[in-house]
């Protein structure tokens, strides 16, 4: 089967059920002022096992402000999925606050969809029964419509019936990132995506996925160990150091967050970007990514 090309209906995030499906989303007041949705505040976190104490992050400060989506790189090892595990209260800091629009994060946790880097896609059940299934198991009512819009709008509402064996790994992701969506989250947490994909479908998953997240209008946190792909996606970039882990510098892409993640690579900043990440993810102890 080849792979479907999907073409954007509109620039709009569309409504979620009834008569509201397909209308357009009027910009909220945080829209326009941009602040954080979440902020990480001196947040260190040790985990503890038979073999002792791993001190995983070490007084992390920073903000993901609304609408954006900000990548997380760092050594394998530094604490990048910890991070993310914290933002859906999977585990809960050792000291510092997190707070989610105000709250902790075990007050926002249907806020969060996770995505992992398997497309986690069950078998036995077709595309629009997987796309329902984490609606189906919060027990959110009224799900079928949106969802079955998001499969219509970014080209998989001809394969609603099929088993994901019959899809490209391109589209899976695409039907991942769907299921994910379909429980309408505020945040969408990125543990490395594309990482069981081929370059070639990596590239081109990256823009649909980099178009239908900012499409929706939503706001990201991407977990990636490939500076060019977290260049190529992102509008702003943690780097973070080898474990115990510490922000060591945030990469401001607004120069080329107007363009997609394709033209990007094509862009002179492109290898100025990925130099300055490099340099700084060099450590004495650790060389590689
Ligand atoms: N449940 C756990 N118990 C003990 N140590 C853990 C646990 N989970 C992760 N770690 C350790 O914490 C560090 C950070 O892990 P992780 O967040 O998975 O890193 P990354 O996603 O950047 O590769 C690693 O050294 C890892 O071995
Ligand atoms: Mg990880």
């Amino acid at each position: 089967m080849t792979e479907k090309k999907f073409a954007v209906r509109d620039t709009t995030a569309i409504g979620t059920t009834g008569k509201n499906a397909g209308a357009p989303r009027p910009p909220s007041v945080e829209d326009a002022c941009g602040d954080a949705l979440v902020s990480f505040k001196n947040v260190s976190l040790t985990y503890h096992d038979k073999t002792g104490e791993t001190l995983a992050l070490d007084g992390l400060n920073f903000d993901v402000r609304r609408g954006e989506l900000l990548g997380v790189v760092g050594p394998s090892g530094c604490g990048k999925t910890t991070v993310l595990s914290i933002i859906s209260s999977i585990i809960t800091p050792s000291s510092g606050e997190v707070l989610i629009d105000g709250a902790p994060p075990a007050e926002r946790r249907d806020e969060c969809g996770y995505m992992l880097q398997r497309d986690e896609l069950f078998p036995w059940l077709t595309i629009s029964q997987n796309v329902l299934l984490g609606a189906k198991i919060k027990k959110m009512k009224d799900r079928r419509e949106y969802a079955y819009a998001l499969l219509d709008k970014y080209g998989l509402g001809d394969f609603r019936d099929r088993y994901p064996s019959q899809l490209s790994g391109g589209m899976r992701q695409r039907v991942a990132l769907i299921r994910t969506l379909a429980t309408s989250p505020e945040l969408l947490l990125l543990d490395e995506p594309f990482g069981a994909l081929d370059f070639q479908t990596r590239l081109n998953v990256v823009e649909d996925v980099h178009s239908i997240i900012k499409n929706e209008k939503k706001t990201a946190v991407f977990v990636t160990h490939d500076i060019s792909e977290a260049i190529s996606m992102c509008d702003r970039i943690i780097i973070l150091s080898a474990r115990p882990s510490k922000v060591k510098k945030i990469v401001d892409l607004s120069p080329i967050g107007e363009l997609s993640p394709l033209t990007r690579r094509e862009s002179p900043l492109f290898q100025k970007y990925s130099h300055d990440i490099w340099e700084n993810l060099q450590n004495k102890k650790e060389k590689r990514l």
